[in-house]
């Protein structure tokens, strides 16, 4: 039996509530970062549903981002914002209790992680572990991965991330070959919350939606513009 998040946490959490409403999910890894907790505040009050906090390691992607400091200190400053916590590093095994104490609601890990090349932990013991601390869990889906490489853990998470770019980057261009691998999630597991991420904002929305995506993580769309205009982007995303 899977074990579910429990009940008090579903209803604070936008993931696991029962609603279960679309979600916008601006990812903070393309804001200024010399004035991140301005730019989580922009994000939110124009109607950002949950704030994506991508932290990279340099060794499961080529890329360094972000940490758990950083995320306790906008906890701190923005203590009713939600964080959508996208690991994308080796080990998330050893980071799942500093990222619940420094204020995450969510963990999402990489399928590619627990790979036994990279020492990788068991996963179904790490999604325990992850709900033991009041988070929900996710799995993530790198662009190359085939997505049935997921299909085994689909019942015990409450969210799939596809990437629809190779992860690592904000910016690139979004990969149509994800609308596919969101139509495989949502026929095997329809209840489960499906996140898409990489190259996601206005334009690709409508398709992503109608495929069965229901959280939608936005980097560029949402901070390469300026803040008057992102409740605009956030709205259309929504749908
Ligand atoms: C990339 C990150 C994404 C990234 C998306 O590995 O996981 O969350 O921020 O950036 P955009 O929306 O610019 O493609
Ligand atoms: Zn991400």
């Amino acid at each position: 039996m899977p074990t579910q998040a429990h009940p008090e946490t579903a209803l604070n959490n936008p993931i696991t509530h029962p609603d279960r409403l679309p979600l916008v999910a601006p990812s903070i890894l393309a804001a200024n970062y010399a004035k991140l907790g301005e730019e989580c505040r922009s994000a939110r009050d124009a109607g950002g549903d949950l704030l994506h906090y991508d932290v990279m390691d340099g060794h499961l992607v080529p890329n360094l981002a972000l940490g758990v400091d950083m995320l306790a200190s906008l906890k701190a400053d923005l203590p009713d914002a939600f964080f959508d916590v996208h690991l994308m590093i080796e080990r998330p095994d050893l980071f799942a209790e500093p990222f619940a104490k420094a204020g995450a609601g969510h963990l999402t890990f990489h399928i590619e992680a627990m790979d036994p090349s990279r020492r990788g932990a068991d996963a179904r013991a790490l999604f325990d572990k992850v709900r033991s601390l009041g988070m929900s869990v996710g799995i993530a889906i790198d662009g190359p991965t085939p997505i049935e490489k997921a299909d085994a853990l689909l019942p015990h998470v409450d969210l799939v991330l596809v990437m629809a770019i190779r992860a690592g980057f904000a910016g690139q261009a979004f990969d149509p070959a994800a609308l596919d691998k969101v139509r495989h999630v949502r026929r095997l597991a329809p209840n489960t919350r499906i996140e898409v991420d990489g190259g996601v904002g206005p334009k690709q929305s409508p398709a992503l939606l109608e495929a069965g995506a229901d959280v939608l993580a936005a980097a560029s769309a949402v901070f390469k513009v300026s803040p008057n205009e992102r409740a605009s982007v956030i709205t259309q995303m929504r749908g």
